[in-house]
């Protein structure tokens, strides 16, 4: 079979992407132009600002991840891109440049699911590494700062399809992690700094308890899916737990203190994040840290073991957390349970994720016309032919 090259463009959130991707299974190149800087001060990301931003990179952004692979617009045979969930003022700059230049080349369009896209990185690189024996069922573990969702995915024919069995109720794991971040003075975004602090203090300081969710849930009330076990996730709790922990240690002083002190230095490293942390502070995180991993690795073997599981992805932003990894990579262990996540920076928003999720859509011709629009709300479910 001929190579394919699909170029894949993402800016769903506060990432601007593009990449080229070979047959699914081959990382040609990957650029990503973050705006995490222009989203610091507010501490998390302005809807408004985003979209300017990508329509400020996507042209730069597109043009690298083309000279990167040694392509040209006019090489590559389709153009891919992240159709929602997301922002949509930011989707739809991704949008219409992949729209405008399939026309103007006169390429296939795909149009790409991002939390579909999450659960291609990890099969990239998988391919990418010779691993082409994929044992089903397969259960993924999307985690992210806007997703907290667990599939059940399948493949027929080349053609993938998708059950959700869990999703969060309010906030996703990542939120979680960018709220408390917040809170406590630690600035934007929260995953990378409590991932690289919570080894500076005592996980088990401080007891969270995290909800376990009996009720059924009213959005999913007359789905298909409705007699099928859920195991579904809350994290707005913790938040608010960690607020309460805040207020009655009177430790709203020193968060401000610490708020201005790191505020003044432009790319804080963990020695300035330690300089401006106290016991009681590093201990707070630790203690977050290890509730949220061990609720989702909880949770995801539960579901794990309800459907007799033979393969876990887990993936997204906070699959980029060490000790959600080591930990879902101990448990998995345990249990002769092969466990898969991308590499850190495929973890994180990418385009390669993208690349590679359309290119089963290529091989089916799951083509879109040329008038779909952003889905900010885009639910995950089974493949379109
Ligand atoms: O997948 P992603 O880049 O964007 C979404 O689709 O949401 O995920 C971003 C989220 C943020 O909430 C960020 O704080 C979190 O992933 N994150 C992490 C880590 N790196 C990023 N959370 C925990 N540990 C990390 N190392
Ligand atoms: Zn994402």
């Amino acid at each position: 079979m001929t190579d394919t090259f699909i170029l894949g463009i993402e800016s769903s959130c506060d990432e601007t992407a593009a990449a080229v991707v070979r047959s699914g299974g081959k990382l040609v190149s990957n650029v990503v132009a973050s705006q995490i800087a222009t989203h610091q001060p507010y501490g998390g990301v302005v809807p408004e600002l985003a979209s300017r931003e990508h329509l400020r990179a996507i042209v730069p952004v597109v043009r690298k991840a083309l000279a990167d692979a040694g392509h040209t617009y006019q090489s590559v045979d389709a153009i891919a891109v992240t159709q929602g969930p997301g922002l949509a003022g930011s989707l739809l700059v991704g949008i219409s440049y992949a729209k405008a230049l399939a026309f103007a080349l006169d390429k296939p369009l795909i149009a790409v699911n991002h939390l579909e896209g999450h659960i291609h990185a990890v099969l990239l690189e998988e391919r990418q590494k010779g691993n082409h024996e994929l044992i089903f069922p397969v259960l993924a573990l999307v985690v992210s700062g806007g997703h907290t969702h667990l599939y059940l995915a399948q493949q027929k024919g080349e053609a993938w399809s998708y059950e959700n069995v869990g999703r969060t109720r309010d906030d996703a794991a990542g939120e979680a992690f960018d709220k408390v971040a917040k809170l406590l003075g630690l600035g934007y975004p929260g995953g990378p700094v409590i991932d690289r602090l919570s080894t500076h203090g005592d996980p088990k300081a401080v007891q969270f308890a995290l909800s376990q969710i009996k009720h059924p849930d009213r959005n999913h009330r007359g789905k298909k899916s409705d007699d099928r076990p859920r195991v579904d996730f809350s994290y707005s709790g913790i938040k608010t737990a960690v607020l309460r922990y805040v207020e009655t240690h009177n430790m709203k002083e020193a968060i401000e203190a610490r708020r201005k002190a790191l505020a003044q230095i432009a790319k804080p490293k963990l020695e300035d994040y330690l300089a401006n942390c106290d016991k009681q502070t590093l201990n707070l995180v630790a203690s977050f840290q290890c509730s949220i991993v061990e609720d989702l690795m909880a949770k995801t073997l539960t579901a794990a073991r309800i459907y007799d599981i033979a393969t876990l992805f887990v993936t997204g932003g906070v699959a980029a957390n060490a000790e959600l990894r080591q930990r879902f990579e101990q448990a998995a262990a345990e249990q002769g349970m092969p466990v898969y996540f991308p590499s850190r920076p495929l973890s994180t928003d990418n385009a390669a994720m993208i690349a590679a999720a359309a290119y089963p859509k290529y091989l089916t011709r799951d083509f879109a016309a040329l008038d779909f629009s952003a889905e900010a709300g885009m639910v995950l479910t089974g493949a379109t032919k």
